[in-house]
């Protein structure tokens, strides 16, 4: 088959260009598929493709053709046109998007259909662009309605062929030209189970990823690194690190990335007595103990069947349930309290403490063989101090936070403010810098946040000194809110009749009427100084 022309002309911008090219073009017996022009300053930009349905035309021959035309300053092959350039990347987009598309034309021929809409209609694009709409034997074509005018928006749809069950949401609506003539439709379908997947991953209030754990210093993406590196396994997850350094928010993104379905179910082992802690985590049988239900209860692990069971402070674990968490994971069974039967446990196990494990173990409040079944797949998270360059992304990742739950605009926080925050020592690591922060951006009403509002907890004290005296006026030793605010009441009113020569000015002053303030003074026993000239 012979080759088009793809050709690139560059001219000095006049009149007739086009008609010359097109002409010089019809002489020498090729065919015109396509031809753009697109005009810049004093140039014009002429872009070709011709067909001789014989032979190839000689590259040398079109050059000594075209190069007669007046004003042409340059000519060159080309191997895509800008319309096939802009095509391609409408289909690179087209095809990656999460949604169906078809497109036909105002026959019904299909014009365009998008990978997600091909592997639906199980078809090539191929075999379809150009045929009827109703040669794929649809159930509904809807689409060819929108011929007629008519919209429609997520009605729900059901697909059978070949490649099994589709469920999606379909919209349609007609294309018009430019004066409002349909000269085709489109319709989108919206995957249903993408959209169950979307809700719930909104839904779960606690649905973190990596990309919310906010950190690049080394230490920190190379803990992100193994951890996105091992979360699909099943092995037990050891999270070292101080408090406060987002152990629990590193779990949940293990989680979240091991795209296991069930839930992340966290429990904390010291903030529960080792009785309930049992049974909490392992259930109980009806009757397996005074105060058990009737009909028993399921342990925590059975909660989080295909999900994972977060171990928060494991440190502090007591020895029963460690003794009992041993044989959970060499077993991968529970058997709820007075029970006997053995449930097969599949939930993955991530554990946290910030106590040194090995001290324990050392001092016998850890079981040996406990530590090495947790400690597979140990990952350290690094106290804040140690990775100052991650305090100004993590700074601005909650400001913009609290700024979307305050409803409040954008705050920055000035360089002085920044150093201060960079020259802390952090004990209380992210967990305290999350609370200075909120503290700052609450306290400060402007968009940028200076040093000043930069309140560690020992300078806190400190503020709300000055808070407590405007709180409690002197003359006062009352809290109730009413005795207080009579205080005020009172300092008010006194120092506005000390600024005005009358009453009536100060009430104007104060922009309540003169009997109400005569009311006010009564109430308060407050006495006029007679000033002279002073008048009622
Ligand atoms: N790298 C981080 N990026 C964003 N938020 C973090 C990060 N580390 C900690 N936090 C936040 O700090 C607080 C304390 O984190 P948490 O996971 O409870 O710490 P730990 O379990 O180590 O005591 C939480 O509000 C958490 O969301
Ligand atoms: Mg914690």
């Amino acid at each position: 088959m012979p080759l088009n022309l793809k050709l690139k002309l560059l001219f000095t911008d006049r009149i007739g260009i086009v008609a010359d090219v097109a002409a010089l073009i019809a002489e020498n017996s090729l065919n015109i598929i396509s031809m753009e022009v697109e005009r810049k300053d004093n140039r014009a930009e002429v872009w070709l493709e011709a067909e001789n349905s014989e032979h190839t035309p000689v590259r040398e021959d079109v050059f000594r053709m075209l190069g007669k035309i007046p004003d042409l300053r340059e000519i060159s092959f080309v191997r895509t046109l800008p319309h096939e350039e802009r095509e391609n990347r409408f289909r690179v987009v087209l095809d990656n998007i999460s949604d169906g598309v078809i497109s036909v034309d105002r026959d019904g021929n299909i014009t365009i259909i998008n990978r997600i809409a091909r592997k639906i209609l199980n078809c090539e694009n191929s075999e379809v662009i150009g045929k009827e709409i109703k040669s794929l034997n649809l159930s509904d074509p809807t689409i060819l309605e929108c011929l007629n005018g008519k919209r429609f928006t997520n009605v729900k749809k059901n697909l059978i062929n070949r490649k099994g069950r589709f469920q999606f949401f379909a919209t349609g609506r007609p294309i018009n030209d430019s004066s409002g003539r349909i000269m085709g439709a489109v319709e989108i379908g919206k995957d249903m189970k993408e959209i169950k997947m979307l809700a719930q991953s909104v839904s779960q209030p606690d649905f973190v990823t990596f990309s919310e754990f906010i950190g690049e210093s080394p230490s920190v993406s190379e803990a992100i690194s193994f951890a996105q590196k091992i979360a699909v396994t099943d092995s037990v997850v050891s999270i070292r690190g101080e408090s406060g350094t987002g152990k629990e928010l590193f779990a949940g993104a293990i989680h979240s990335e091991s795209g296991r379905e069930g839930a992340f179910v966290p429990v904390n082992c010291a903030a529960l007595p080792e009785s309930l802690l049992e049974s909490e985590l392992f259930g109980y049988v009806g009757g397996a103990f005074t105060g058990a239900g009737k009909q028993g209860k399921s342990g925590l692990f059975e909660t989080a069947s295909n999900g994972t069971v977060f171990l928060d402070e494991i440190g502090e674990m007591p020895p029963g349930p460690q003794a009992k968490m041993l044989r959970v994971i060499q077993e991968r069974k529970v058997r709820r309290i007075g029970g006997t039967k053995e449930i097969p446990v599949n939930a993955r196990i991530i554990t946290a403490t910030n106590r040194n494990l090995e001290q324990l173990v050392k001092k016998k409040q850890f079981r040996e063989d406990l530590y090495y079944r947790i400690n597979v797949l140990p990952i350290h998270i690094p106290p804040l101090r140690e990775r100052g360059e991650d305090i100004p992304i993590l700074a601005e990742h909650f400001l913009f936070q609290l700024g979307t739950r305050l409803g409040k605009d954008a705050q920055f926080l000035t360089k002085t403010a920044l150093n201060k925050l960079c020259r802390h020592n952090w004990p209380g690591n992210v967990r305290e810098l999350k609370n200075v922060i909120e503290r700052a951006a609450i306290l400060c009403d402007a968009e940028q946040i200076g040093a000043d509002h930069i309140l560690f907890s020992f300078e806190v004290g400190k503020s709300m000194e000055g808070m407590k005296n405007r709180i409690h006026p002197v003359g006062s030793d009352s809290h109730s809110l009413r005795a207080l605010l009579d205080v005020y009441e009172k300092q008010i009113v006194t120092e506005a009749l000390e600024k005005s020569d009358s009453i009536r000015k100060a009430a104007k002053f104060l922009g309540i009427s003169h009997t109400t303030l005569m009311n006010k003074l009564k109430k308060h026993s407050v006495t006029m100084q007679k000033k002279a000239g002073f008048s009622s």
